[in-house]
């Protein structure tokens, strides 16, 4: 068996053409081989880095107590075989919760380690699927560097040390009266990348 990872940032819940996506990808993925175990961010409390958890933190590594129950969302997240998050498009990027989650499963020893010839990804994940949908649409136009969700997460993913980097997104959906075609076809998409894992 796979483990599968879903970072769950749909903010809107039961009303967001993310989770959506999320719900299509999962019915595609093959259960004899994939177990998913799913983190809400959100639901489990966590918290931005402060100066006080930092220093929690740099004790901790510093002591190698990389077991530390703190830190048991980066030892979930590097020991993943697949990552996806889902997070809608905010603010030209994704919701604060995914920054945060981040923070926190970014950890030196865990998911990453810089060594004199730079750094290097630590975490075992062969892929990271982004799922996301966003109101305007920003793919080949003017505007695409205002693009900020899955170009940082790809650079994350890069990071982080997983092999490959997928995206599923829906874009337009609040420029249009009908935006049910749109979410479809990303909907058909996540089910073809969640097939071919
Ligand atoms: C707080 C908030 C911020 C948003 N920021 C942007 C934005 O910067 N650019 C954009 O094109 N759409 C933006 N949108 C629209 C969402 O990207 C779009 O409605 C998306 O489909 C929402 O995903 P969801 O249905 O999964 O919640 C924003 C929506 C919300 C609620």
């Amino acid at each position: 068996m796979r483990e599968v990872l879903l970072v769950d940032c749909c903010v809107r819940g039961e009303q967001s053409r993310t989770a959506r996506l999320t719900r299509a990808f999962l019915s595609a993925l093959d259960g004899s081989r994939f177990h998913v175990t799913t983190v809400d961010p959100g639901k489990e409390g966590l918290k931005p880095l402060t100066a006080d958890t930092l220093g929690v933190r740099d004790d901790l590594l510093a002591r190698g107590a990389l077991d530390d129950e703190s830190l048991r969302f980066a030892r979930q997240f590097a020991a993943a075989d697949e990552v996806v998050v889902a997070a809608p498009f905010w603010e030209l990027s994704f919701p604060a919760i995914l920054k945060v989650y981040i923070e926190n499963v970014s950890v030196s020893g865990i998911s990453f380690e810089m060594l004199d010839d730079g750094i290097h990804g630590l975490c075992r994940g062969r892929r990271l699927v982004f799922l996301t949908t966003r109101g305007g649409v920003y793919e080949n136009t003017a505007w695409a560097d205002w693009e900020q969700g899955s170009r940082t997460m790809e650079a994350l993913s890069r990071f982080f040390g997983f092999d490959e980097y997928i995206c599923v997104a829906a874009e337009g959906l609040d420029m249009t009266s009908d935006p049910e075609p749109l979410v479809a076809a990303a909907e058909e998409q996540a089910r073809t990348v969640a097939a071919a894992l």
